[in-house]
Parts: C-alpha cells; sequence; structure tokens
C-alpha cells in the first residue's frame, strides 16, 4: 500500500471509527466506575486507557505508527511490518519468504514472524491463570505483558526501527510541529522533558490505536453468520462442527477462548503458551545471524509460544512463531501427523521430507495434541473452508 492510498483508506475507515470512538466513550463514560470495581482479568487490554482523551490519542497513535521518521534511516514504521492492506502482516518480499521480517537497515533479519495485529487488543495482560498455567500477554513469547508494555520496544530493536535509546525518539519527535503540540496537549507540557515519560506516552497512542475497530471489524462471514445475515455453505458448517469438536478436530482445546463455541467476539486463542513440536526453520537460520545451533527458549525457556488468533489466518501465510509453513493445509497435516501413521502422513508436503525433530523436545502437551482422530482429507477441506471464514471482510479479497 502507498502512502497516498493508506491515507485514504484509513481516512474513510476512521470517519466510522470516530464514530463508534465517541459512543465507546460514552459507553466507558458511564462504566468506568463498576468496571474499575469488577476488575475482571479477562477484560479487554485497557493498560494505557486514559479514556477522556481517546479519540485524539488515537488520532496522535495512527500517525506514529506509520511514521517512518521513527526509524533509524528513516526507512521503517510500524506499518511497514504490519500492513494495514495485509491484515496488518509483513509480506514484503524477502530471502526468506516473509518467515521473518527485514530491519530498518535492510540487512538485519529476525527470527520469528511477524503476526497479524488485527484483534490483537483482544489478547489479556500475561497471568498466572492456574498454578504454573500462563495465559495472555504479547509477543510469540509472552515477553510484553500487555500492549502498553510491548509498544514502543520495536523502535529500539536494533533488527527492527533501531532508534539508538528515548533521547533519540525525542529529538525525532521533537522535529515535527504536530508531535509537540498533540503530546503537550494530551499529556503535559513538560513531556518533552522526560525521554522515559515521552516514550510511556509514545506507548498509550499506539495502543489507543490498536484498540480502534480498525484492527477488530468483526465482519466475517462467521461474525455475519453468528448475527444471522449469512447462511454457511454445507462445507463451511462441517468444518466448524469439526473444529470445535474436542473430541474430533480438537482445535478448539486450545483455539477457543470462551467456555462455549460460537460466542460472538471469540478470537479463536485461550492465549496459553503450548510446544506444539515444530522443527527449526532451517533456512531462516542459515539466513540470519542466529546460526544454525541457536535454539529458540519461547515463553520460560520451555518452547512454548502462544496460541495465536485464528482470525484472518487464510491471508496470512507464512505460518507459525518461525514462519516454516506456507500452506494452511500443510499446518492442518502437521496436527493429523500426531494421529496418523502410514502413507505420506509423516512427510511434509512443502519440503517432501519427514517433519523433522521438534526444536525444543520436552513440554509438550501430548494429550492435547493426540486427542484428535485421523483427518481424511475431506475433513481437512471443510475445517479450511472454516478458517477461511474468519476472513475480515475488508481481506476477502485477499483469500487465495
Ligand atoms: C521489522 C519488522 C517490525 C516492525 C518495524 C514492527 N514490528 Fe511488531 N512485530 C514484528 C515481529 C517479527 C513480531 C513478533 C516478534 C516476537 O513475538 O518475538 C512483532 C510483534 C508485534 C506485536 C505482538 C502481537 C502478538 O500477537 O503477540 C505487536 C502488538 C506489535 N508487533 C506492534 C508493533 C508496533 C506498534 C510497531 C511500531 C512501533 C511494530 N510492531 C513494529 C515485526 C515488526
Ligand atoms: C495443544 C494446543 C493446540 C491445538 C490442539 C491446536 N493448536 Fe493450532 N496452534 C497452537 C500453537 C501453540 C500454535 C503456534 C505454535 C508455534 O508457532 O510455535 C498454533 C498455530 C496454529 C496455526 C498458525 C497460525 C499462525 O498465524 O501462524 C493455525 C492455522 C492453527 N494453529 C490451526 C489449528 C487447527 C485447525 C487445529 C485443529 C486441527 C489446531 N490448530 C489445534 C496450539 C494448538
Amino acid at each position: 500500500m502507498t502512502r497516498v492510498q493508506a491515507t485514504v483508506w484509513i481516512s474513510s475507515v476512521m470517519r466510522s471509527v470516530s464514530r463508534q470512538a465517541h459512543k465507546l466513550l460514552m459507553t466507558i463514560c458511564v462504566l468506568a466506575p463498576l468496571m474499575t470495581a469488577t476488575a475482571d482479568p479477562w477484560a479487554r487490554d485497557s493498560a494505557s486507557a486514559d479514556h477522556v482523551l481517546a479519540e485524539s490519542l488515537v488520532q496522535l497513535g495512527q500517525r506514529l505508527f506509520f511514521d517512518t521518521d521513527l526509524s533509524i534511516n528513516r526507512t521503517q514504521s510500524c506499518a511497514s511490518c504490519h500492513d494495514p492492506a495485509r491484515a496488518f502482516t509483513d509480506t514484503r518480499p524477502n530471502r526468506v519468504s516473509a518467515a521473518a521480517s527485514l530491519g530498518a537497515d535492510g540487512k538485519s533479519l529476525g527470527d520469528r514472524n511477524a503476526p497479524s495485529l488485527t484483534y490483537a487488543a483482544y489478547a489479556p495482560s500475561l497471568q498466572e491463570i492456574e498454578p504454573g498455567i500462563h495465559a495472555g500477554g504479547q509477543f510469540w513469547d509472552g515477553r510484553a505483558d500487555n500492549l502498553q508494555q510491548q509498544a514502543s520496544s520495536p523502535l529500539y530493536n536494533p533488527a527492527e526501527m533501531a532508534l539508538p535509546d528515548t533521547s533519540a525518539l525525542r529529538i525525532r519527535l521533537m522535529e515535527k510541529e504536530f508531535y509537540q503540540q498533540a503530546f503537550s496537549r494530551l499529556f503535559s507540557d513538560d513531556v518533552f522533558d522526560k525521554p522515559d515519560i515521552l516514550d510511556a506516552a509514545f506507548a498509550s497512542a499506539i495502543v489507543a490505536f490498536q484498540r480502534t475497530d480498525l484492527f477488530s471489524t468483526f465482519d466475517s462471514r462467521y461474525d455475519r453468520y453468528l448475527r444471522g445475515e449469512i447462511q454457511p455453505t454445507l462445507q463451511e458448517s462441517i468444518g466448524m462442527g469439526l473444529f470445535f469438536n474436542n473430541g474430533f478436530a480438537n482445535c478448539s482445546h486450545c483455539h477457543q477462548l470462551n467456555s462455549l463455541p460460537n460466542s460472538a467476539g471469540e478470537t479463536f486463542s485461550n492465549y496459553r503458551y503450548e510446544n506444539i513440536g515444530l522443527p527449526v526453520n532451517r533456512q531462516l537460520r542459515e539466513s540470519n545471524d542466529k546460526g544454525v545451533d541457536y535454539v529458540d527458549p519461547g515463553f520460560m525457556q520451555q518452547g512454548r509460544f502462544k496460541v495465536p488468533g485464528l482470525r484472518n489466518v487464510a491471508v496470512t501465510s507464512p505460518y507459525m512463531h518461525n514462519g516454516i509453513f506456507r500452506e494452511l493445509r500443510t499446518v492442518l497435516l502437521f496436527y493429523n501427523k500426531f494421529n496418523t501413521s502410514g502413507g505420506t502422513s509423516q512427510v511434509n508436503p512443502e519440503t517432501n521430507e519427514p517433519w523433522g525433530e521438534p526444536e525444543v523436545d520436552g513440554h509438550r502437551d501430548m494429550v492435547k495434541l493426540n486427542a484428535g482422530v485421523p483427518l481424511s482429507t475431506r475433513h481437512m477441506d471443510a475445517i479450511e473452508a472454516f478458517l477461511r471464514m474468519l476472513t475480515d471482510q475488508r481481506y476477502e479479497h485477499l483469500l487465495p
């Protein structure tokens, strides 16, 4: 998407967002005392919410999200790796087919796949939900508790936007009259005197933007079906049934947040951390500076990664934390290998080689991985049809 296209597209969406933001603002004013009293830990991440200023914070956050001047050589913004035209993922071609992202320097290559930011605001903050079991948080390994903690880290990551420190951020923001005015008005007159406070203010604005409906439209065929607006095809209905059946495909064991299937607002992740035994992405490791012996520790050094939400998954290839699979069908065949033997079940169709040893062998929840039954081609066709149904309306044209 060019900058001009992005501006036109964003401003049309923002018109409807700001109407909704106004409604939201009114609701929040009424509900705010109740919300703090009940303090539901599964309530939406609201770490930064200065609700009174929500509307302008959103505009500031939007401007920051698209500003390439916030990277060391002025070439990269958040949107470079989280392109709104592609469900906020990184599809720029590179030497590892977008399995990981290139940094602002055009050379540094990360080691993980850029997740879609659609619905990311719905991940709860990281917490221990049962003794020893964690859920929520941001990043594949949950190293940020919530969006607020995540937001400015890409600015300083040497393999991403590569600013040296918060003082450098301050200098870049001071360059623009718009920022000088907006930050002073929305935060305090002396916000520019304290780079750490400015950094937190930057995060608040980015979070406010990410929490708008622009990122979470809930208008996929699945949502429209739940609202009674469309009839699913027979294949989609079968796929839905298989997906939510824990005695069958068993996907909802991990990819379901609400206690009941088919709940409105489902984001298709319980936000827990699991090791599903993915092999190393060798092509990626040979191309970045990690080296072939590097092991990604994941969450708590256990090779676990956050269960990703599945909205827009059909348009956000490649898949998994290391971008190892290109096709949704390969993902399904990978899960099927745990419950099938013989034939080609133990072969990755993308490489025509065996699936490969898990990068981290321990800590796999084999009970859950073995809980499904063998899936036939028809079952997989149906599950895939269901996953395609989770595509937001504005991305339907990207469906392969
Ligand atoms: C160079 C590419 C790149 C840039 C630039 C970038 N990101 Fe990311 N982003 C990634 C990658 C890769 C990950 C996954 C990293 C991980 O989990 O360790 C990620 C993860 C995230 C996540 C966590 C999502 C989740 O579901 O866990 C959020 C939120 C996010 N980025 C927001 C931003 C914001 C805001 C900016 C700008 C300040 C930004 N990103 C800039 C590549 C990028
Ligand atoms: C044991 C919990 C568990 C079960 C059961 C499970 N998944 Fe997953 N799923 C995960 C985790 C964890 C990841 C991310 C793994 C990683 O990157 O290391 C994932 C990743 C995915 C991805 C890739 C998403 C992306 O954006 O990269 C898809 C698609 C997917 N799962 C679909 C399914 C389907 C369909 C089923 C049922 C056949 C299923 N999953 C069953 C835990 C599970």
